[in-house]
Parts: C-alpha cells; sequence; structure tokens
C-alpha cells in the first residue's frame, strides 16, 4: 500500500465525538442481533478512534471483546480501560499483522475508507481497495460493517468525489478550504458517490453479498452543490457477508 497521509492532530481532535447513535445505532444493533443470537462475538475496530463506538458495542453485548486499532495518537489516549478490550495503535496499514494473530469476527471501519489518501486519486482508490482486500483474505471474519458518507453528482455520479479530492488535497489552498468547511484541507479526502461503493463492494465480496441502510439526505446550500456538482449526499451503512461466494 502506498504510504498514507495523517490529519493533523488539531483536524484529528475533530473526531473526538460519537458518530453512530439514534437511528444508525440502531441498523448496527439489527444485524449484530440476527447474525449474533447469542451476542458472544469478537470484533475490530479499525479507525475506532476516541473509542465511543466500541464502548458502546461492549456495553450492550456483554459477551463481546474489543480491538480497537487507530493511528491518532490524540484519540487512542482518551479511549476508556475495559478488560475486554484491546487498544492498538498502529495504522490499517498494518492491519494484516493483526488479522493474522486475532480471530476477529466483525470488523467495524466507521468513516475510515474516505481517509486512506495517498499523493494522488489513484492510489488513494487503491489504498481503499488494498485494505478490503486484506479484509477479504481473511475468510474466518464473518461480516464487514461500513458506514461511509455517498456523495452523489448531478450528471457525472463520482465526480463530486474528483472535486473534492483535488480541493482538499491540494496545500496551496488549504487556508481557503478550511475556511469553506474542510477538515481535510491540505492532506484530501475520498468520499465516493454510492454506486461506485456499490461497484467496489460487487467486485470484492460480490453480487448479493451485503445488505445496506440508506439515512435522510443532508441539506447541502445550493452554492455548494452546483460549485461541487453534488446531486445528494446520504451516509449509508453496508453489512457485508466475508464469506459468501461471489455471483
Ligand atoms: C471520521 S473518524 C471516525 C471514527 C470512528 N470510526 C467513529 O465512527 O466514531 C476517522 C478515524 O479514522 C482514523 N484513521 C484515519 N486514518 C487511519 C489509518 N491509516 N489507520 C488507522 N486509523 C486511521 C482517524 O484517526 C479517526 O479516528
Amino acid at each position: 500500500m502506498d504510504k498514507l497521509k495523517q490529519l493533523s492532530s488539531d483536524q484529528l481532535e475533530s473526531f473526538n465525538t460519537e458518530y453512530v447513535n439514534g437511528e444508525l445505532w440502531d441498523a448496527v444493533v439489527n444485524f449484530i442481533d440476527r447474525d449474533f443470537i447469542t451476542g458472544e462475538f469478537t470484533f475490530l475496530d479499525i479507525g475506532g478512534g476516541n473509542g465511543m463506538f466500541t464502548d458502546r458495542i461492549l456495553a450492550h453485548y456483554p459477551k463481546s471483546h474489543a480491538i480497537l486499532l487507530d493511528n491518532a495518537k490524540n484519540l487512542i489516549e482518551i479511549n476508556k480501560e475495559n478488560p475486554r478490550k484491546k487498544i492498538i495503535l498502529d495504522s490499517v496499514e498494518n492491519l494484516e499483522t493483526y488479522l493474522s494473530v486475532n480471530h476477529v469476527d466483525i470488523v467495524f471501519i466507521n468513516w475510515v475508507l474516505h481517509h486512506l489518501v495517498s499523493n494522488t486519486y489513484r492510489q488513494t482508490r487503491q489504498n481503499i481497495e488494498n485494505t478490503l482486500k486484506v479484509i477479504r483474505s481473511h475468510r474466518d471474519v464473518h461480516y464487514l460493517a461500513i458506514f461511509e458518507n455517498m456523495y452523489n453528482g448531478i450528471w457525472f455520479d463520482n465526480l463530486p468525489s474528483r472535486l473534492i479530492f483535488q480541493l482538499t488535497s491540494f496545500k496551496p489552498a488549504k487556508m481557503l478550504m478550511k475556511r469553506m468547511g474542510a477538515n481535510t484541507a491540505g492532506v484530501g479526502v475520498s468520499f465516493l458517490s454510492m454506486k461506485k461503493w456499490m461497484s467496489i463492494f460487487d467486485a470484492l465480496f460480490g453480487r448479493g453479498s451485503y445488505q445496506r441502510v440508506d439515512f435522510g439526505l443532508w441539506n447541502v446550500p445550493l452554492i455548494r452543490k452546483l460549485f461541487l456538482h453534488i446531486k445528494t449526499i446520504h451516509m449509508s451503512l453496508f453489512w457485508i457477508n466475508n464469506n459468501s461466494s461471489p455471483e
């Protein structure tokens, strides 16, 4: 995998929040309850940051065990200790090491794939696919859960993704992008359209290998929509069966 860029600690600090709550949390619980009836499982939370999501799963499922992996020192440090939680400060670039020595039933990678940024859009897309391939190769991992933001274009489906990547990774525009609200200014971010995410998952895990839950459309100011060629933005959860045979 190409060397990944990392956000500054100030930028990472903005991730010190709880993302999975309300209907997002309910969607996760529905899948777990259906597929792990006994509530006994081990999960790996890649990019688990401050640990709020991991802690909530551990509290809800007292027979579960967690491994949290994140390369942000400032977020790892604020994690609460728990005898059922192993905390690892490292990058997803070394994922293979951890999957080969730990048995994991569910991998969560929530709002992380779009941060696996290298110098070019092409390399960045490769990073996303290579990470998914590592998980795919571990067939003892039963499910992969992914929350992502879907940026869908007006005429050209994935154009917002390319525009946002170019603008946020263009260092001279860092201050301007920051003022426009891009937390990833100067580093880059790779949001994809829903069709693009689905084509990646179809190709790697097989058509019909996942279920998707879509959440409400975001209110995006018209000027931003026009500037970035955005038709709609919404969040989706993909619950992928890692053992399905590709069609
Ligand atoms: C938007 S936050 C999501 C946090 C968490 N998954 C959640 O849903 O609450 C992105 C997280 O990915 C982590 N991250 C980004 N690049 C990473 C990498 N190469 N290896 C491990 N973690 C990474 C960041 O440090 C941050 O905690």
